[in-house]
Formats: structure tokens, sequence, C-alpha cells
């Protein structure tokens, strides 16, 4: 590990997503390319076996990977807007490896540790952004990220582009309901916002080869987090991974591959504000 302030297992989660990122790159026909993302891997001394795991659950969650990755890239760059906000972005490359038009400006908040450990290795690889990037360290149960965003030059005002890949299962209902309350605070008419629709725990296959991921889920809004999007000013569209897998031509059959990516547009109240 290079660098000097561990990441806690939270953060290490992160990893994680890096190794499954490294092994579809290095397929013959891969969904995306992230090159950036084998260097992590090895910074971190870990192996590239995407999850160390054989089960069907772990195939599914290989696949969720893969698949969201490539369809968050799509989604990003389709919603147009020229400030895009990376939540608990971690070693997420999409600000050097994507196309973005000139102006686009990429905010990746994350906590301190794992932003420090991707500036180095990037620094390492000598990476230079495709767009303008700012990195926030930052605690996304803190309250006060919002205002630190708006201080390192986001615009509520304009248009925005949202992720939060891979965040939420790791939030309470409570803890993941305040996230998404602050980003509405945040997000102009228009504005697009990309999430996981929750998984039901009660259903997770008890693979112990994962419960390094597993153990530290804690559902976020479940499988009601488009419904509770839909209540709060948001509009929602719902693409599951079977569907997502046939468009990608990645077809698969797997009684575990309930999970689903929402894709929500921020509405406009009739007085012209967002609604709360
Ligand atoms: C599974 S990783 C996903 C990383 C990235 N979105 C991706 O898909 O490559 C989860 C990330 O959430 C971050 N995270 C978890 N809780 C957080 C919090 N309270 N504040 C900021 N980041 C957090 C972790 O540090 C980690 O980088």
């Amino acid at each position: 590990m290079t660098t000097s302030e561990p990441l806690s297992p939270v953060s290490r989660t992160a990893l994680s997503v890096a190794r499954v990122r490294a092994y579809e790159s290095s397929r013959p026909d891969p969904l995306f390319v992230d090159p950036y993302a084998a260097a992590f891997v090895a910074a971190a001394g870990l192996d590239l076996a995407p999850t160390g795991a054989d089960s069907s659950f772990a195939k599914a969650l290989l696949a969720h990977g893969i698949l969201r990755t490539r369809f968050y890239d799509d989604r990003l760059r389709a919603a147009g807007a020229d400030q895009v906000v990376l939540l608990a972005a971690g070693l997420d490359t999409r600000a050097y490896r994507l196309d973005w038009p000139d102006g686009t400006r990429v905010f990746e908040l994350d906590l301190g540790p794992v932003l420090a450990f991707k500036e180095q290795v990037l620094a390492g690889l000598g990476a230079a952004p495709n767009a303008e990037r700012t990195t926030l360290p930052a605690d996304l149960l803190d309250p006060r990220w919002p205002e630190r965003l708006v201080a390192a030059g986001f615009d509520p005002a304009r248009r925005s582009a949202w992720l939060a890949e891979g965040l939420l299962v790791y939030l309470t209902a409570e803890e993941a309901a305040a996230l998404l309350t602050a980003v509405a605070g945040l997000a102009a008419p228009g504005s697009r916002l990309l999430l996981e629709q929750g998984r039901d725990l009660s259903r997770t296959p008890d693979d112990p080869a994962l419960a390094h991921l597993t153990g530290l889920w804690r559902g976020g809004l479940g499988p009601g987090t488009g419904e509770w999007l839909d209540g709060h000013g948001w509009t929602t569209e719902v693409t599951t991974l079977v569907r997502l897998g046939e468009a990608y031509g990645r077809p698969f059959q797997n009684p575990s591959a309930t999970t689903a990516f929402i894709e929500a547009e921020r509405r406009a109240a009739p007085g012209g504000a967002a609604r709360p």
C-alpha cells in the first residue's frame, strides 16, 4: 500500500471494484477499459482475481460491477451536464478515461485516505484527466459537504449529473435519505442522478468469501429507492441487471441477479423551483 494512512474497511471496497474493472479491462471483448484499475490493485498489494469466490452470487456481483460501470459511463455522458459529481468516487477514473466535452467539471468526493491513495497511484502513472477535476475529501455523513462542494466551484443553479455508485448499500436508510435530500438541494431541475436500486438484504446469499463486502452492507433505502426518489422530486427509470446484460450482449440467467439501476431526473416544481 503506497498511502501513509490505511484505508478503512468501507474504503477498501473501492479496491474490490477496481479489481472487477481490471478483470473486465483484460478481457478480449471488454465493455469498458479502465487502464488504471490494475495499478490500484497492485499498489494495494492485492492479487487481480476479481472476487476470490466462485458462487453464483459472486458471479452475479461480478456481472453487476461490470454492467453498472458501462451503464453509468453511457448515462453520465448522455446526461449532457457540464458539472458531474461522483459521490463516494473511490477509485473511479471516469474523469481520466471518458471523453468529456470541453469545460466539463468533475467533482470527486470520498473519504480522505482513499482519495490520497488514488492521487498517489495516478500521479505515479503520469495520468492526466480529460476534464477539470476537483477532489474533495469528505465524509458524506457530515452535513457540511454541500457547502464545501459549492465553495469548490459547484453551481447549484445549473444542471448537474450525479453518480452514487456502490454507496447507498453501505448506509442505513436514514443516512441514505439524508444524503439524497442533500443532493436534491443542489440539483437544479433537469439534473440527473444515477444509482443502484437497493437490495433486499434478507435475500442476500451467505458467501463467506464475500463477507468483507456483504458484512458492511446496511441496505440503504433497499428495493424502495426508486419509489423514495419518485416521492421526493425526481422522476425515475429503473433498468434491471438482466435487461442490461441483454442490452450489452452479456445475457445471463441467475436467480440471485435481482438487482437494478436507477436513472432519475430532477423535476421542476410548478413555481419553477425543484420540488422538495
Ligand atoms: C464500493 S466503493 C465504490 C467506489 C466508486 N463509487 C466506484 O464504484 O468505483 C464504496 C466507496 O464509498 C466510500 N464511502 C463509504 N462511506 C462513505 C462516507 N460516509 N463518506 C464518503 N465516502 C464514503 C468508500 O470510501 C468507498 O470508496
